[in-house]
């Protein structure tokens, strides 16, 4: 067997697999396209399963992936065993290969069989393979001790072992209900030293016998009521943890000492400055590490909920261990430079938005270490008060909710002093404030049933607004349910639909469901799968599967989306003949309201090339094109030049959307009828959004109207103000104003340094003389901080011996300038005197020990620290 590096691991599956006629098809995104039910990605077959189910025909008979997968928070969840055992990860790669109807079982376990076994491959000793079927998987059982020869002693039948018909290590499922079958599975066994049994013995759970690759072979779809109807093609799918196949490779029994992660924690341990890199907390940054950098890379910031909130937990939980190990503070951005490097290929949407990515980490370090200190003194406080070694719920999630501190970081806390949470109050507080602000977490499960079950939906929104049609499916808070009644919100699935749902940038349609005594108001539309969905709300009467209902598409919205998708691809268009044709969409949002492009781009564009990509697009528009679609096949539109985004999946047959010979690009969205329905297109704004990425923002339509005339209204009252007659000469005269200005500052400036320097005779006179030495301290009204300086300097001059320290209050903050004649420093430092001050007014200060300035914001403890400061001084001398 040789030693291989996980890079070398992961080339060396996508080559054989490849070799074996599969196409190799691209890891989707953390965040999954299209399914706003399912929390992350959380198994390489997510991406395929409408193949699965048949509801969708793949373009390729059989495919491999090298899947970025992450289980944290919903129904896979491995958070909380990170870093404590030798094989969990929040994120992970998976490598799979997956039929589609091409081959079953036979093929499947043969090639792994090859590429694990063989000296060609990666050429593992057999007789440390062990092997698991499904007990009724005769065939598979066959496949294994005949064909492959294993010998029957490594193959164990493990039966419905988790209390229920189906339950069971050796049956996978999606979900309650989709896609399954039975499954067979591939251990390797690290050897004696190591503890733990074979699958399916009382110790299975200990890390001798590690489950390396799982074959599932597809043959049913799960109903609700748990019967199983044979799915149309069987499939294959299968998963090989990367991580843990690096282990076995590199003789190493915890993925935690293989290369990647040997090598970050060497990292880690530098950043901290540690020396032992193999402790729980550094494997816990550095799994957490690869999750956040991930995620962010993906689209997901840190917030409050749903994926957003999982990651911030992900980062926090990472900043606390570092923290315990001594971090400094900021410590877990600096990590992403190093993580890049040592991910290589895989990290190349990391490397892309480092910058980004960087700054966020270290801006959620720095609140969450302000939130931490905060709600850390007030939960020490209430442990101190604590009678008893139970903690109230409610208390923890108070401070969860008003403060940010997390369950998990509350719950550790509290272990460090023998207390326990109450979990179950955290969870009634936590659904009480749910229902108070009416509306529940959109990711209770991550497998949402809503997409296995509903049937496609014809969708006829391109010819119309308004059609009769049937509601065949109807979910209520993540049921399926028969009736629907005022007041509840849902979603709604029909047979046929005029309402598009949200994609390619375009957002879901608005409007309502109707039939004579009921009416349902629709939010937002959504896909799931391949059906509609449209959420809302039912405003009256009762909506039941079977209903007859009219639905109307909101075509005022509607109407102005189209307008800002379509003025969308002349951006887009005029951008690349503007700006040359590497310029490619990075993304774009398309409302009613406005619309976003973003753009592959370094530079940001000048005021005339905004000008010109503003008179590019309005030609277009005053050409009027017809805007044409035509249906025909991908290999059809490359050929005719179309701009396709292929982070995006097409299908067989694509739309291609032509506007003159300024624009062809694919697009499922709904546009205008003509170039000069939008009307105007007026640019808002540019900007940078990601290293290499810039963001237009800009109107069309009314709304560019409306917002043309409100500068106008601007101009036309700053001209009134102003007393200018034309553009120029209001110009010229805010320029002549503001020149003005700039002379009167310098003006008041010189006259309060006179007023203050008349203030030097006075000083002197008040001057306090001690042991020789004249000591002067006070405030000084209406002066810069500038003008201190020099009356600080000219009394050092005139005095020859002096200890001096003016105070002046500038914008709600108080400032300071000590100074100590140079005879006197041996004896007492300015820099010493400005400590003494600003400790009493929260500041802080710092210079030399003739000169020193400080600053603070307790303004209204000036004159109590003068006072000290005078004493002190008069102490040293
Ligand atoms: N879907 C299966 C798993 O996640 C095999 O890929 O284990």
């Amino acid at each position: 067997m040789k030693k291989r590096s996980t890079a070398d691991i992961r080339q060396t599956f996508l080559d054989f697999f490849q070799q074996k006629r599969h196409t190799l098809v691209a890891s989707s995104t953390l965040v999954p396209p299209h399914d706003p039910s399912l929390l992350f990605t959380n198994a390489g077959m997510n991406q395929f399963k409408e193949f699965f189910l048949g509801l969708a025909k793949s373009p390729y008979g059989c495919a491999v992936t090298v899947q970025r997968c992450l289980r944290a928070g919903g129904k896979h969840n491995d958070l909380e065993q990170v870093g404590h055992t030798a094989r969990h990860h929040t994120f992970f790669e998976m490598l799979g290969n997956f039929s589609f109807g091409d081959y079953f079982k036979r093929e499947a376990i043969s090639f792994a069989w090859e590429l694990l076994t063989s000296d060609r491959w990666f050429g593992l000793p057999k007789e440390q393979l062990w092997i698991t079927v499904y007990d009724s998987d005769e065939e598979s059982y066959a496949i294994w001790a005949d064909d492959i020869g294993v010998p029957t002693a490594r193959i164990i039948r493990i039966g419905d072992n988790q209390g229920a018909p189906y339950a069971s290590d050796n049956f996978w499922q999606m979900g309650e209900t989709g896609p399954c079958g039975p499954c067979t599975e591939i251990f390797y066994d690290h050897g004696a030293d190591i503890a733990g049994g074979p699958p399916g013995s009382l110790t299975a759970d200990g890390d001798r016998f590690v489950e390396i690759w799982n074959l599932v072979f597809m043959q049913f779809n799960r109903q609700q009521a748990g019967t199983l109807q044979p799915l149309p093609t069987p499939c294959v799918d299968t998963g090989l943890g990367l991580e843990r196949l690096a282990a076995v490779l590199q003789g190493v029994c915890s993925n935690y000492d293989t290369d990647i992660f040997q090598a970050l924690q060497r990292e880690i341990a530098a950043v901290i400055q540690i020396q032992d890199q193999q402790q729980p907390a550094v494997r816990i940054i550095a799994d957490h590490l690869r999750a956040s950098a991930f995620l962010m890379a993906d689209g997901v910031t840190p917030s409050n909920e749903g994926r957003g909130y999982v990651l911030r937990r992900i980062i926090r939980r990472a900043i606390r261990y570092g923290q315990k190990l001594g971090a400094p503070a900021p410590f877990f951005y600096q990590l992403l430079d190093p993580l890049i490097t040592i991910m290589g290929d895989v990290a190349v949407e990391v490397a892309q938005q480092r910058t980004v990515i960087a700054q966020r980490l270290k801006s959620e370090e720095q609140q969450f270490t302000q939130t931490l200190q905060h709600a850390s003194a007030l939960l020490a406080e209430q442990l101190a008060l604590l009678t008893g070694n139970t903690f109230s719920g409610e208390a923890a999630f108070e401070l969860y909710d008003t403060y940010g501190l997390p369950l998990d970081l509350t719950i550790e806390i509290c272990r460090e002093h023998n207390v326990v949470v109450d979990q179950v109050g955290f969870d009634q507080a936590m659904a009480a404030q749910r229902q108070r602000a009416k509306g529940s977490s959109q990711f209770t499960v991550d497998h949402q049933p809503i997409i296995q079950v509903e049937p496609p939906s014809l969708f006829c929104g391109y010819e119309a607004l308004e059609i009769r049609s049937e509601v065949v499916g109807l979910w209520c808070q993540g049921e399926r349910v028969e009736r629907i009644h005022a007041g509840e919100t849902a979603i709604v699935f029909l047979k046929q639909t005029p309402f598009y749902a949200t994609a390619g940038g375009q957002i879901g349609d608005h409007g309502q469901l109707t039939a004579p005594d009921k009416r349902f108001e629709v939010r937002d539309t959504q896909r799931y799968g391949v059906a509609i969905g449209h959420s809302g709300c039912l405003l009256s009467g009762q909506l039941s599967i079977g209903d007859i209902i009219d639905a109307q598409v909101d075509s005022v919205k509607r109407q102005a989306t189209a307008l800002n998708h379509s003025a969308t691809h002349l951006l887009h268009a005029a951008l690349r003949q503007l700006l040359g044709d590497q310029v490619m969409q990075k993304g774009s949002l398309v409302t009613a309201e406005y619309l976003r492009l973003d753009f592959s781009g370094s530079e940001p564009l000048c005021l005339e090339q905004r000008v010109q990509v503003e008179q590019l697009v309005n030609d277009q528009i005053r050409q009027n094109h017809l805007i044409q679609t035509e249906t025909m096949s991908l290999a059809e539109a490359k050929a005719q030049g179309a701009l396709a985004f292929f982070e995006e999946k097409y299908g067989d047959q694509v739309r291609l959307l032509t506007m003159g010979n300024f624009s062809k690009e694919l697009c499922g969205g709904t546009h205008a009828r003509r170039t000069g329905d939008i009307g105007l297109f007026h640019l808002l704004s540019e900007s940078g959004v990601a290293a290499g990425v810039r963001r237009i923002e800009a109107l069309t339509g009314a709304t560019a109207l409306q917002q043309w005339q409100q500068q106008q209204q601007h101009l036309l009252q700053l001209s009134a103000l102003v007393k200018a007659r034309s553009g120029q000469q209001l110009v010229n005269k805010v320029q002549a104003l503001l020149h003005n200005q700039q002379q009167l500052s310098k003006r008041v400036e010189q006259l309060q340094e006179n007023l203050a320097l008349q203030s030097i005779n006075q000083l002197i006179n008040s001057a306090n003389i001690i042991k020789d030495v004249n000591i002067i301290v006070s405030l000084i009204k209406n002066s810069e901080v500038k003008t201190l300086k020099v009356i600080v300097d000219e009394l050092k001059q005139r005095l020859g011996t002096a200890i001096i320290l003016l105070a002046t209050v500038v914008k709600g903050r108080v400032h300071f300038i000590a100074g100590v004649t140079p005879n006197l420093t041996p004896r007492i430092t300015a820099t010493e005197l400005m400590d003494e001050v600003v400790l009493r007014v929260s500041g802080k200060g710092g210079g030399r020990p003739e000169l020193a300035q400080g600053a603070g914001s307790d303004v209204s403890a000036v004159a109590t620290a003068l006072a000290a400061a005078t004493a002190w001084v008069t102490t040293q001398l």
